[in-house]
């Protein structure tokens, strides 16, 4: 990709506020998406995501119904990703979530696995004691996912909206019902729309570079 085509594809992504309800992803593209999310980086590796993919009509219209910030994104789009973040019990040093990231995806020998943990554990000590420190880190990590997320979609001409207007205690009951929330590990963080726009963007609206950027040669 040269630099045109990456800032075409950064000024392709905006907030889509609608989507053409007829027109919808192809698995495979929103297979690549979940893609970047898989692929993103994370602190220490320890990904703290989890994506819920939603096609069915209802589920998103009744969504749309009890989220402010996706009122129209949410029914119109093709499809609807709820993005979860891991809980702090299991981020911790010693909890089997972090044994299985280190033993089956990492596939670290025993002892590298101690030293592991050990930088973990003091970590958790240093920086992280209270739950809501580890889970607002934890969420930084999923955020980045997020942007990938959007990034790639762009690159596939596939429109997006990241929405954090949801009523969490509403979306995580509503999820609960449908037996796809663990909310013994889980937060929900935010949802993201994907679909294609039915009205082309408004002028994207930024501060110069030079508000943003300090560079020291
Ligand atoms: C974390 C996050 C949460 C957001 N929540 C909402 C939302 O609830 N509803 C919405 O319409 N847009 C939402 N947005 C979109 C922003 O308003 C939008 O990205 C910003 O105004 C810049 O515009 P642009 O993305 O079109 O360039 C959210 C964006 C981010 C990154």
């Amino acid at each position: 990709m040269n630099r045109n085509e990456v800032m075409n594809v950064l000024n392709f992504r905006h907030a889509c506020k609608e989507f053409d309800k007829e027109k919808k992803i192809a698995t495979e593209d929103v297979e690549v998406i979940l893609e970047a999310g898989r692929l993103s980086p994370s602190s220490l590796g320890i990904e703290p995501w989890k994506f819920l993919v939603i096609e069915n009509e209802e589920l998103k219209d009744e969504l749309g119904a009890v989220c402010w910030g996706g009122k129209t994104q949410m029914p119109t789009c093709s499809h609807l990703i709820v993005v979860l973040s891991r809980k702090a019990k299991e981020l911790r040093y010693d909890s089997s979530y972090t044994n299985h990231i280190l033993k089956d995806v990492k596939k670290l020998p025993e002892e590298a696995a101690l030293k592991f943990k050990s930088l973990m554990k003091t970590l958790e000590e240093e920086r992280y004691k209270d739950d809501k420190d580890i889970e607002a880190y934890a969420s930084n990590q999923v955020y980045i996912a997020v942007g990938n997320m959007m990034t790639a979609a762009a690159m596939l001409g596939i429109d997006s909206c990241a929405i954090g207007g949801i009523d969490k205690a509403t979306v995580e009951k509503m999820l609960i019902d449908k037996g796809v929330l663990d909310t013994e590990k889980f937060n929900i963080s935010l949802c993201l729309a994907f679909g294609y726009r039915v009205k082309e963007a408004g002028e994207k609206l930024r501060q110069e570079m030079s508000e943003i950027v300090t560079w020291m040669k």
